[in-house]
């Protein structure tokens, strides 16, 4: 009994003193890239859309948000059509996704639902960057035939028609929705208002973040409150040996460029990032357009795109190239992927640290290389992604439909 007693405490001893130095995993180069990952606290200005800021048009954008009368199933003639909003895919009990591995909107797309948590963060949206705005993106969904399946003109006779948005509509935008010359002006300012609430749905600190401010600051005592001993050495790996932060890096935990990470897929004629270029230079609703209220920063933002095109004419090397996802609140989100194919954060590691041999649509990134980590190795790694980087989230005011589309 004493002997057993003595032999526990002794384990004890020992787990503290590895698990409770919580600097032990992080060599000076690492602590850098811990401190890397720390959040911003403001998303970046958007000059392409001048309501992006005003909390009017957040108002009606909420509202347009969780409206599904703005889908076929409303305003189409059909007793198949459905009624779908943005919250269909993109729930606010759900980390602003679906729990689908493929979305579901008048019938299944091709693609996983990816959260709008944080987007306002993003240089290109969606999976392929076929968007360089958050409003330009917003457009998508209401024209594609599988999400709200309808038109923009029936989006625009919608809003003129509706006495109430009609009114929100002109207090925003100083011109009543009728008086509009250019009914493409009424959808793109649609998704501006959309756009203007999606600024607001950033998450607040994860532990993460109490951690890297706490090793900026050398605190030890409030390092070890802040991430478990098993979720800091899933840190180290991630910021280390196991690589993750070659791609994963900075306040979001994505370079904000695109990756081929070797998933194998089959060239099925899905749009890839190859794709997702030709259409964000020719799209009218891009930021060097018409429609952007900063055209010349707009141009800019894409011009970087273009010197890349002459550099590889035919893009090749863009196949099998999806965007790296912002990893705040991951855990919410499953499936993972673009494709949705991974049910569980164990299955993506399984992923990396096995990597098929080759992909079968482009080549994968040369930097990755099997990991070949341990079980606990990959256990560790979880717990990071899991715990440390579980982010508070908006309030509940803002991922519920409102009552009226004003203030
Ligand atoms: C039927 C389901 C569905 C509906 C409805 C839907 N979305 Fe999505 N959303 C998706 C899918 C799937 C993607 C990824 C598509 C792709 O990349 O090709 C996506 C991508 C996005 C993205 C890009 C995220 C990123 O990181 O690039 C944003 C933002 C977004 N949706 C907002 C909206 C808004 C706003 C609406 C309403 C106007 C909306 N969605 C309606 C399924 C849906
Ligand atoms: C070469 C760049 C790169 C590296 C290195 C990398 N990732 Fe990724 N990661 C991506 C890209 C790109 C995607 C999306 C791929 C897709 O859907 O086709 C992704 C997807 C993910 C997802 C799914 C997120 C979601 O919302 O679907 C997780 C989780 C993830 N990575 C974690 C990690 C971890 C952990 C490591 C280190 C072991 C790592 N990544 C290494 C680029 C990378």
């Amino acid at each position: 009994m004493r002997s057993a007693a003595l032999a526990l405490s002794l384990l004890t001893a020992c787990g503290a003193q590895g698990g409770d130095d919580p600097w032990a995993p992080f060599s000076p180069t690492l602590q850098d890239r811990v401190i890397g990952l720390v959040r911003q606290d403001a998303p970046p200005a958007d000059p392409t859309n001048a309501y992006a800021e005003r909390p009017d048009a957040a108002a009606l954008g909420q509202f347009l948000y969780f409206d599904p009368r703005l889908s076929a199933g409303y305003l189409r003639a059909d007793a198949q059509a459905k009624d779908v909003s943005c919250a269909t895919c993109h729930a606010g009990d759900l980390g602003l996704a679906d729990g689908l591995a493929l979305a579901v909107g008048q019938a299944e797309v091709t693609r996983n639902a990816p959260t709008v948590l944080n987007t306002a963060f993003n240089r290109w949206f969606f999976w392929d960057g076929r968007a360089d705005s958050h409003w330009s993106q917003a457009l998508g969904p209401l024209e594609n035939p599988l999400e709200h399946g309808v038109s923009r003109e029936e989006v625009v006779a919608f809003v003129r028609d509706d006495a109430e948005l009609a009114a929100a509509y002109t207090s925003v935008f100083g011109q009543s929705p009728a008086a509009e010359p250019d009914p493409d002006r009424v959808f793109v300012n649609v998704g501006k208002s959309i756009a203007a609430y999606e600024r607001l749905l950033v998450t607040g600190d994860a532990p993460l973040d109490t951690f890297a401010r706490a090793m900026a600051a050398g605190d030890t005592e409030a390092m070890s409150a802040a991430l478990s001993p098993e979720a800091r050495e899933g840190l180290a790996l991630f910021v280390g040996e196991a690589r993750c932060h070659l791609c994963h890096a900075g306040p979001n935990l994505t370079d904000l460029e695109f990756h081929n990470v070797g998933l194998s897929v089959e060239d099925d004629g899905l749009k890839d990032r190859r794709d997702g270029l030709a259409v964000v230079l020719s799209d009218p609703f891009n930021g060097a357009g018409a429609y952007s209220d900063d055209p010349a920063f707009g141009a800019r933002k894409l011009a970087n795109l273009k010197v890349f095109e002459t550099d590889d004419p035919d893009g090749e090397h863009l196949d099998g190239q999806f965007k790296t996802p912002n990893l705040r609140a991951v855990s919410l989100t499953a499936p993972y992927m673009h494709d949705g194919r991974f049910e569980t954060l164990a299955e993506v590691l399984e992923h990396y640290n096995e990597l098929p041999p080759q992909s079968l649509d482009g080549h994968r990134e040369e930097t990755l290389l099997p990991l070949n980590l341990s079980a606990a190795e990959l256990a560790a790694l979880e717990a990071f992604l899991a715990e440390g980087l579980a982010a508070e989230l908006p309030a509940v005011r803002l991922l519920t439909a409102p009552d009226e589309p004003t203030l």
